[in-house]
């Protein structure tokens, strides 16, 4: 949410920070802007509604010379996107220009004081604030440069990571932290990099440091890095970690999308979940970094998973495996309402967040409340590094490489993946699971991968094919039950996210106590309708729908006949056990989402009024 880049050194900063706003551009995209100091201490600002593309095409011809810069790719929080609530924001001199991203919430209060010591704004947004801030420390006293930021931010109550450059300081930046993420590349040419991930660094250097909370990093040409404590001003030696992640990642190797590359990455992304963390022949499953709480989780008296999104779903269908196999009972919250409804929270309690990103600013503050409590908090994080990682106790990581197209597609799988390890170790630890049902279980899991490339072969062409029929919907319904209701909730939110079609995910026996008021033969039902114990149900449901005129759309097991003879249309998926059936079954919903959406003309990789990682609440 908001993307973040900087430079500072000896090559020429705007090809670096343009092509760093183009891999930050998920974050947010509703405007971009830079500001570059020349060699004759010009500090040039140029700034666009829309994409970083806008920019770009608005700087050409224009001074962009500088071996010093900040840019950003921004997400509306204040103010509509247009050109003048686009960030850096500068002071009324000019002298000074500022990126955030974030939220100010005591911006009004702030900027009433400034008002009264006669400054004017141009934005509407909370950060300009800041930037007069800083202006005004500055003119009121005789301070650095950074301490001026620093006693500026002692002011600020929300949420911020931030750039600055100063005109009269051509060689130094000053970067700040709070509860948004900020990462610093160190060069090696004695230059610096800063981004709000780390993916437009890793093609210049692997060297970083994660920012903490409530720190201010300085970067200077002579002096190089240095990181003090916001409240404190105590010096702090900084962590530098090497980064993991490689260039081709990024990259859309061939797909028209990233989404689409995302998705077919799957049968790898899985298989690299569950690396070394799964041995059919030894017949065990470990989860190396949550080990040590192994006998904690078992003897817990509940788990709790706090997640949003998607990840809320791949926690839903984590419930069901954990309770079932494991026994242990689990509770899933919403980040966003646990946080403020004044949840019971004890010692004994162990609280789980997933997060594809590891930055949701809502998932991060309830992990802070549970920490607050007493309990013991995990995380299962796809972003290595990334805040939630690091301050929970301990945690899994579900290694599905970087997810850039905004619609989450293998982390969902990867984070079920992780649950259903999670769900089989504990079963066999707490010998609620035969050894025979949980060696049928990892064989089953092991051959995943190879279905999930099945389906990817044997269903592409059907699927855009059923897509062409309902391309034109303005509705839609999915249904499941079991552990696949989630999935049903899951295909839903695809579906509406980057097709912009309403859709909603039900229960499927939920469906007679309101939205079949719904179905008429306009409306496209997906149902998920594989064999287990509730497929008898689930086809009375499709009956249900057939009876009203309904159009259906089932998610078969292969060889199924008795829906195909009722359905309008099947997509078949290779057997596999109950327990798995998420991980196969929600692979058509997201092609049906993506061809669907491709039809309708949209963006898929970045759908309108969202970003990939929301850093405010
Ligand atoms: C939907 C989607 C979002 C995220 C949600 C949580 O496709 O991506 O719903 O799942 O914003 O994000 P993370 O997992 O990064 O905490």
């Amino acid at each position: 949410m908001c993307g973040i880049v900087a430079y500072i050194g000896q090559k020429q900063a705007y090809p670096i920070i343009i092509n760093g706003l183009k891999r930050l551009e998920y974050r947010g995209y509703d405007s971009a802007g830079i500001a570059l100091l020349n060699n004759q201490q010009d500090l040039n600002i140029y700034k666009r509604k829309g994409k970083v593309s806008n920019l770009e095409e608005f700087a050409t011809g224009k001074d962009i010379s500088g071996t010093i810069g900040i840019g950003h790719t921004r997400w509306a929080t204040h103010g509509e996107p247009n050109d003048v609530n686009a960030h850096p924001h500068f002071s009324e001199n000019g002298d000074l220009a500022l990126i955030h991203n974030g939220i100010i919430e005591n911006y009004d209060s702030l900027k009433h004081e400034l008002l009264k010591a006669g400054y004017t704004f141009r934005s509407e947004t909370d950060t300009e604030v800041l930037v007069h801030l800083i202006d005004d420390i500055q003119k009121k006293t005789d301070v650095s440069f950074a301490e001026s930021v620093r006693l500026a931010l002692e002011q600020v109550v929300g949420a911020y990571a931030i750039v600055v450059i100063s005109k009269n300081n051509p060689n130094r930046l000053v970067a700040a932290r709070k509860s948004s993420p900020l990462v610093v590349g160190i060069g090696t040419e004695g230059d610096f990099y800063l981004a709000s991930d780390a993916t437009p660094i890793v093609e210049y250097t692997k060297d970083v440091v994660y920012l903490n909370d409530m720190e201010i990093a300085i970067v200077d040409r002579t002096e190089g890095l240095k990181v003090y404590n916001i409240n404190s001003s105590e010096e702090k030696i900084p962590y530098i970690q090497q980064l993991e992640l490689q260039l081709e990642a990024l990259e859309k190797g061939g797909y028209d999308h990233f989404m689409l590359k995302e998705i077919h990455e799957q049968p790898r992304s899985i298989r690299d979940c569950f690396r070394g963390r799964l041995n059919v022949a030894e017949g065990w499953v470990s989860l190396g970094g949550i080990k040590d709480y192994e006998n904690k989780l078992i003897a817990a008296p509940r788990l709790i998973m706090v997640a949003c999104g998607t990840s809320w779903h791949a926690c839903t269908v984590g419930e069901y495996l954990i309770e079932d196999l494991a026994r242990i009972n689990v509770e899933v919250e919403y980040a966003s309402e646990f946080r403020y409804r004044n949840p019971i929270i004890t010692e004994n309690d162990i609280v789980i967040a997933v997060s594809q990103s590891g930055e949701t600013a809502d998932t991060l503050a309830a992990l802070e409340l549970a920490k607050s409590k007493g309990a013991t908090i995990l995380g299962i994080c796809n972003v290595v590094g990334s805040s939630i990682s690091r301050i929970t106790d301990a945690g899994s990581y579900t290694h599905a490489g970087p997810e850039i197209g905004v619609a989450s597609t293998k982390a969902f799988t990867a984070q079920v993946t992780v649950l259903t390890l999670m769900a089989l170790m504990l079963a066999h630890k707490k010998g609620t699971i035969s050894e025979s049902k949980y060696r049928t279980l990892l064989a089953e899991l092991d051959a995943i991968p190879e279905k999930v490339q099945k389906v990817l072969d044997s269903s592409d062409k059907l699927i855009q094919d059923i897509a062409s029929l309902y391309s034109k919907a303005t509705n839609a319904l999915y249904l499941g039950r079991g552990n696949c209701f989630p999935v049903a909730l899951e295909g839903a939110l695809k579906l509406k996210e980057i097709s912009y079609i309403h859709a909603e995910g039900y229960p499927a026996a939920e469906m007679k106590h309101g939205p079949i008021a719904l179905i008429d033969e306009e409306m496209p039902v997906f149902v998920i309708a594989t064999q287990g114990p509730s497929y008898e149900k689930v086809v009375s449901n499709i009956q249900e729908v057939k009876a009203r005129k309904g159009k259906v759309v089932a998610i078969v097991t292969e060889g199924d006949v008795h829906v195909k003879a009722m359905a309008d249309q099947v997509i078949e998926i290779p057997k596999t056990d109950e327990h798995l059936v998420p991980l196969l079954a929600t692979i058509p919903f997201q092609l049906l989402s993506y061809y669907i959406a491709i039809m309708r003309g949209c963006n898929v990789d970045q759908p309108r009024n969202l970003a990939k990682s929301v850093t405010v609440e």
